[in-house]
């Protein structure tokens, strides 16, 4: 494989191919370095929320016919709880349409079909061991390949490798401050060949814990509920999470769950994670590998679009004008955006989920859940953080 590169990128998640297609569109080059195999990326099953900015970024880098032709878009969401249902008429509290249902499996299939057809290089199965000299001279990404260690030399290396990656960990500890906190839970999500229950999502607040109705399509359903943070899979038959779901949800949307058999079923558990600052030398993190979000705002993925935003911007100027203001500024331009989505999806995990057995916190829940019903004000804010925070335009 090629040694030297413009732009190194460690990772083929949604962020890594998408920064890699934006900038092969203004013929920027890129390698992409990928631990895991292609079947593997593309089987993985995570969000399936996206925003208008990522639907607008996805548009731009030329990636969108099958969204635009597949894709639901929702004008709103509900809130159930108190066998009650409340929806968040997002479209009309916000200058937005609503948002995108569409699958981050299908987006991921979607930039690596482009990419490929493209001569793109997305070099799989081979993990990256450590970014070297990434603030000083002959900077390189060193890479196991089928055994023997190698190097890619670059000018710019982005570190869109998520949570677990190895390019935050070539950061020496004391020059990073991180912030995290482990929430005492974890989402099991099963996705089932069946309609959905209702026809936008809901997110439900109940006693035994959270629920959430979402899909894929008008015949395939992704449902979570709220677990404890040891459970395991195989503690779950399909009736047993059936059964725990419609428990959770109103009764009236409960009778209406249709069922079947498990297409996948996981356990993801929820933190709030961020790495300041997101630029080291010539090294950017982006997505997973800076932030993460529980998934109750369905943020993660739209965050890790809104960085690659802003980091294709900055190399786009670099390589094109030899501007370098918009990569000195990328960190912080980024940060602003990302401490607010950490802002909502806490406040929105905060209001969902039970937390353990005190009561006085069920019932603080129940009466912001209720103020939230009742006020347009209320649902204002909300809808505009769920719809997503606009990408801040460059001069
Ligand atoms: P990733 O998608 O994690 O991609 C990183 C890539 O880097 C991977 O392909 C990985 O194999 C590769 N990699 C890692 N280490 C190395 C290495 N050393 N060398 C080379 N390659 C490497 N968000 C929501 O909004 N809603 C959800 O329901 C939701 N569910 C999720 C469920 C799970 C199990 C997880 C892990 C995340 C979920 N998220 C969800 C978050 C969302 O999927 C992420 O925010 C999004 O995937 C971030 O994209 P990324 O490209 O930054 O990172
Ligand atoms: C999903 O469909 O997987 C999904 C939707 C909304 C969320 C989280 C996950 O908030």
């Amino acid at each position: 494989m090629e040694t030297r590169t413009q732009v190194g990128i460690i990772g083929s998640g949604p962020s890594g191919l998408l920064l890699s297609q934006l900038l092969h569109l203004k013929g920027i080059d890129t390698v992409i370095l990928e631990r895991e195999s292609r079947s593997h990326v593309e089987g993985r099953i995570r969000a399936g929320v996206l925003e208008q900015g990522m639907v607008n970024l996805l548009r731009k880098a030329g990636v969108s016919q099958r969204m635009d032709a597949e894709g639901l878009i929702h004008p709103g969401f509900s809130l159930a709880f108190d066998q009650r249902q409340t929806r968040i008429k997002m479209a009309d509290l916000t200058d937005d349409d609503g948002i995108m249902v569409y699958g981050q499996t299908e987006v991921t299939k979607d930039l690596i079909d482009t990419r490929l057809a493209a001569n793109g290089k997305i070099e799989y199965e081979t993990p990256v061991l450590a970014v070297e000299n990434y603030d000083g001279d002959s900077p390189r990404i060193v890479f196991d390949k089928e055994g023997n260690k190698q190097t890619l030399t670059y000018d710019f290396v982005a570190g869109c490798d998520g949570y677990h990656g190895s390019a935050r960990n070539s950061i020496p500890a004391n020059k990073l401050q991180l912030f995290e906190r482990v929430y005492p839970f974890g989402w099991l999500g099963i996705l089932a060949d069946v309609p959905p229950v209702d026809k936008e999502l809901v997110y439900a607040n109940h006693e035994r814990g959270f629920a959430l109705c979402s899909m894929r399509s008008h015949t395939r359903s992704r449902y979570y509920v709220q677990c404890d943070l040891d459970d395991r899979i195989d503690n779950w038959t399909d009736q047993r999470f059936w059964d725990e779901l419609q428990k959770r949800l109103p009764d009236q949307l409960a009778q209406k769950v249709t069922t079947g058999p498990r297409l996948e079923m996981s356990i993801a558990p929820l933190r709030s994670f961020v790495a300041e600052p997101m630029q080291f030398g010539s090294l950017y993190l982006t997505g997973d590998a800076a932030h993460i979000v529980p998934p109750t705002g369905a943020k993660g993925l739209n965050l890790a679009a809104s960085d690659i935003y802003y980091l294709s911007k900055a190399l786009i100027a670099y390589y094109g004008e030899g501007r370098t203001d918009l990569l000195d500024r990328y960190s912080e331009d980024c940060l602003r955006r990302v401490w607010k989505a950490i802002r909502f999806s806490w406040w929105f995990t905060s209001m969902m989920h039970r937390f353990d057995d005190d009561l006085l916190s069920h019932r603080l829940q129940i009466a912001e859940l209720d103020y939230l019903s009742k006020s347009v004000a209320a649902q204002t804010a909300m809808a505009e953080n769920y719809v997503g925070l606009p990408f801040e335009p460059f001069e």
